[in-house]
């Protein structure tokens, strides 16, 4: 049965981004959705990973607007000014790590400790946006260290906070989900403009994977199609 009510209140993470943004404008066309408010790091309620004080913080400033019964994650970085995806094991540095595991795994994992208190305990559905280049069995081309590395970590705190949460908020379900490759600013730089699909398309896809989430797919990593993926 899904676990998505309706209507359903709706919290959009990283709403400045391109998927963020896409899954609030799909949201706000959502005839269930009675409402969608989107956080980034110049919104109100504001969350910047690179201040972790900001994360607890923001989720304390939205619990009047609460209960939300969904709440997508969609911070994530890939590159910098600064840095591209490492192809080899010389590339490996200290700073490009941290930043990465930062913002991948260390901000998404805090943000589900704090935002899943602002879940309705009844039934709701928390989506993280994880990356299918984060499965270690997937795991083919090698490359991008810091990036796969820290979606896989990423992906065992959506796991383990699964199982914390069948035992504490039996009604709500946690998911790893893979957007595919969509044309973005992080797709950009590796052919995302010809390769990725449409935002639009993909957030269509996602929702619709979402809406159909049940119980038993708590703790499971998902693409935009709903397949399982493996860890
Ligand atoms: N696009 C793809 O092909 C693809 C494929 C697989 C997985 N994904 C995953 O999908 C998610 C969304 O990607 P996207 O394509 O929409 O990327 P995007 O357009 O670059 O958006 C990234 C979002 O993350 C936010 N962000 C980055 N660093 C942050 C920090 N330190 N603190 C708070 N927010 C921060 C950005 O905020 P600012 O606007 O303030 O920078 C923006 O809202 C990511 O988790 C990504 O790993 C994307």
């Amino acid at each position: 049965m899904s676990l998505l009510p309706k209507p359903f209140s709706a919290l959009v993470i990283g709403s400045s981004g391109t998927i963020g943004s896409h899954f609030v404008q799909l949201l706000e066309n959502n005839p269930s959705c009675s409402r969608v408010i989107g956080i980034h790091r110049n919104s109100d309620h504001a969350i910047d990973y690179r201040r972790p004080e900001t994360i607890a913080a923001s989720a304390n400033s939205l619990t009047e607007l609460g209960p939300f019964q969904l709440i997508i994650n969609t911070v994530g970085v890939l590159h910098s000014e600064q840095w591209m995806p490492e192809k080899k094991l010389d590339d490996l540095n200290p700073s490009q790590l941290a930043e990465m595991f930062n913002t991948n795994t260390i901000g998404p994992a805090l943000t589900i400790r704090y935002f899943s208190k602002l879940l309705d305990p009844k039934h709701g559905v928390m989506a993280t946006l994880s990356a299918k280049v984060g499965s270690i069995e997937d795991n083919r081309l090698g490359g991008w260290y810091s990036y796969r590395a820290s979606k896989a970590a990423l992906n065992m705190v959506i796991k383990t906070a699964s199982i914390e949460f069948a035992r504490t908020k039996p009604n709500i379900a946690l998911i790893a989900l893979h957007p595919g490759t969509v044309n973005s600013g992080l797709s950009q730089p590796f052919r995302g403009q010809q390769i990725g699909r449409d935002p639009l398309e993909a957030v269509n896809d996602m929702f619709h994977v979402l809406e159909n989430v049940n119980k038993e797919d708590s703790g499971s990593f998902l693409t935009y199609a709903g397949e399982k993926l493996p860890w």
